[in-house]
């Protein structure tokens, strides 16, 4: 360990590795509370259909007045787009991984980062599903090393979930709270990895009672995700829910738990997984629970 404390103050460049849903809406988080950002991706065509959804995403707030036309191009001023990871790591201040959630595709990045990155540079995954433990040891700097989970969609979703691992420095949460804060959300601290965090579980309870009242015939999809709205206030149902996550990434979370904690109640849904099987994965396929 070393004695390295970095402070919110020293960070200029954020890097976010990933181009995909999370990813990319992260980068225009930062470049909109004013951070330089590089979006790293392996794949130039997710970087290109990136930029094109930014940009228009961007168009869509100043049509609706939420956004200055200047404060809009000076966002997109400071976004820059690269396959070149060893380049992008060696200038971040601050690195937000949110690439595929694939342990050893993982462990092989922030084992790079660890190399390339500045020393003061903190080192954070959006996973949802490994605790940054997993993947802190190849870096050789564990006290810079946490979770950041976002949630989708990253512009509009206020919580961030802190997610310390035992090595972790209380420097390192300060400073990833404090960004979090920066980036205009609500961050919470997470003292211990569990799977699922706090998030994903809430939401994985709900999602369980509305395939077992489906499955069983009570009611339909549709009264259920109008009840979660209508009685409880949930912006969306269960099911519309899945959709927007995408239900690959669904299975996957229960898949990824369940393998941890092995609670019945975390087993993968079968519906779920047939549905996967078929290709309908939600919103970004056309079709999931609901057609669109
Ligand atoms: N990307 C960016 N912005 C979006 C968006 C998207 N995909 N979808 C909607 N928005 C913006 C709209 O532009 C709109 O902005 P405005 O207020 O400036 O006009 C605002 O969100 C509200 O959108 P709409 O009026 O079209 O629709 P709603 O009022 O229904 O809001 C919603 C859409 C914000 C997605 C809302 O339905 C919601 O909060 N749903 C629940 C989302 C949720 O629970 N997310 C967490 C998922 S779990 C997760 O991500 C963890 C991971 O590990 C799986």
């Amino acid at each position: 360990m070393t004695n390295i404390h970095p402070s919110i103050d020293g960070i200029r460049r954020i890097l976010v590795i990933g181009a995909g849903t999370m990813g990319s809406q992260i980068g225009l988080v930062a470049a909109l509370a004013g951070y330089d950002t590089t979006v790293q991706d392996i794949s130039e065509q997710m970087l290109a259909q990136a930029k094109a959804e930014l940009s228009a995403r961007l168009e869509a707030n100043v049509a609706k007045g939420r956004l200055d036309a200047a404060d809009a191009e000076t966002a997109l001023g400071r976004l820059d787009f690269t396959t070149d990871l060893d380049a992008a790591a060696a200038g971040a201040d601050f690195v937000i991984e949110a690439a595929t959630e694939q342990l050893e595709i993982k462990g092989q990045i922030f084992a790079r980062l660890g190399r390339l990155a500045p020393d003061h540079a903190i080192l954070a995954t959006n996973s949802s599903t490994l605790g940054s433990s997993r993947v802190a040891a190849a870096t050789g700097r564990a006290d810079r090393v946490c979770n950041m989970h976002f949630f989708n969609p990253a512009l509009v979703m206020k919580c961030v979930e802190v997610v310390r691992h035992p090595d972790t420095s209380q420097a390192t949460v300060d400073t990833a709270m404090e960004l979090a804060r920066r980036f205009g959300k609500e961050p919470v601290l997470i003292n211990r990895e569990i799977p699922g965090f706090i998030a994903n579980r809430l939401m994985g309870a709900i999602q369980r009672e509305a395939l077992a009242l489906s499955a069983a015939g009570i009611a339909s999809k549709e009264d259920i995700d109008t009840t979660a709205r209508t009685a409880l206030g949930h912006p969306m149902g269960p099911f519309e829910l899945m959709d927007l996550v995408g239900l690959d990434v669904i299975d996957f979370i229960a898949q990824a738990t369940y393998a941890e904690t092995g609670n019945e109640a975390d087993r993968p849904d079968p519906q779920v997984a047939a549905l996967v099987a078929a290709g309908r994965l939600g919103r970004k396929s056309g079709q999931g629970w609901y057609s669109y």
